[in-house]
């Protein structure tokens, strides 16, 4: 199976957000000159005020998985459909020790690699030896195989998709849930972090940046999920034995660790 990359510009929309609303000093330099023109003509028609809101939503929904990893606390993870996320960046800056690999189609994963390297080479980041950035469609399965050179099998792993299965139709995801099943199934003690949206962008606005979204990127929204309890039923059905789930309902999202 094979995964559309159509998608992979949504990455630097989502690059751009963190960098308007400097939640991190890296997203800034994920941004390119295209996205900050297609962002100023979208600002001078939508207010002001309601572009923040959606900005504010989406990267609270990043912070809200933030927490959720801490409390996990891993030693190894495995980031899919990174895009141009900092969190492999800031982690890794911080703690040497963690293993960060993160994975999406080649074209983000040279991008990213690219500017990673002009920011060690500025002297604005360290060169970690921790940090890796795989080129990997989450679709094409078999995870480890492609992975395996990174990973250790003894540390504590998690598996992250932070706004990927929206962009899967049922079969993609239940084809996507197996890979990291097996994937997971690698490690002594592993989990899968990801998250369900119970609401998509609503208003005027909203609806006009999902249909420029699907018009670019040839795609649509798909939901998995009604709730909560819908989430467990899958995991369970699918042999998951531990299943932590959580709502947010300022970012409306419900949040799934399972194992
Ligand atoms: C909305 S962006 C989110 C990026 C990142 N998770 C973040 O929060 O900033 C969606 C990402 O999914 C990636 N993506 C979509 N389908 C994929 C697939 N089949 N394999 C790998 N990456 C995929 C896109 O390339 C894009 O980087």
């Amino acid at each position: 199976m094979k995964g559309n990359d159509k998608i992979a510009f949504t990455a630097e929309a989502i690059a751009l957000m963190r960098a308007e609303k400097g939640t991190d000093k890296y997203s800034q330099y994920f941004v390119s000159e295209d996205i900050k023109k297609k962002f100023r003509r979208i600002s001078r028609v939508a207010p002001k005020r309601l572009l923040d809101k959606i900005f504010v939503k989406r990267i609270r929904l990043s912070f809200e998985l933030d927490k959720i990893i801490r409390d996990y606390r891993p030693t190894q993870i495995v980031e899919l459909a990174c895009g141009y996320s900092p969190r492999g960046l800031i982690l890794t800056q911080k703690n040497p020790k963690i293993a960060y690999i993160e994975t999406d189609f080649s074209s983000v994963i040279e991008k990213k690699q690219e500017i990673i390297n002009s920011l060690v080479k500025m002297g604005k980041v360290k060169k970690r030896k921790n940090h890796h950035l795989v080129p990997l469609d989450s679709l094409e399965g078999n995870f480890f195989e492609k992975l395996k050179p990174f990973l250790s099998k003894n540390k504590k792993t998690l598996v992250i998709a932070e706004t990927l299965t929206s962009y899967l139709n049922e079969e993609e995801h239940n084809h996507l849930v197996k890979s990291i099943e097996k994937l997971l199934g690698k490690f002594k003690e592993s989990a899968y972090l990801s998250h369900e949206s119970n609401k998509m962008l609503s208003g005027v606005l909203g609806k006009l940046l999902l249909f420029y979204r699907d018009r670019v990127a040839k795609t649509r929204s798909y939901k998995h999920f009604k709730g909560k309890e819908e989430i467990r039923k899958y995991f369970e059905g699918r042999g998951f034995k531990v299943i932590r789930l959580s709502e947010s309902k300022r970012t409306n999202n419900f949040f799934y660790l399972v194992s």
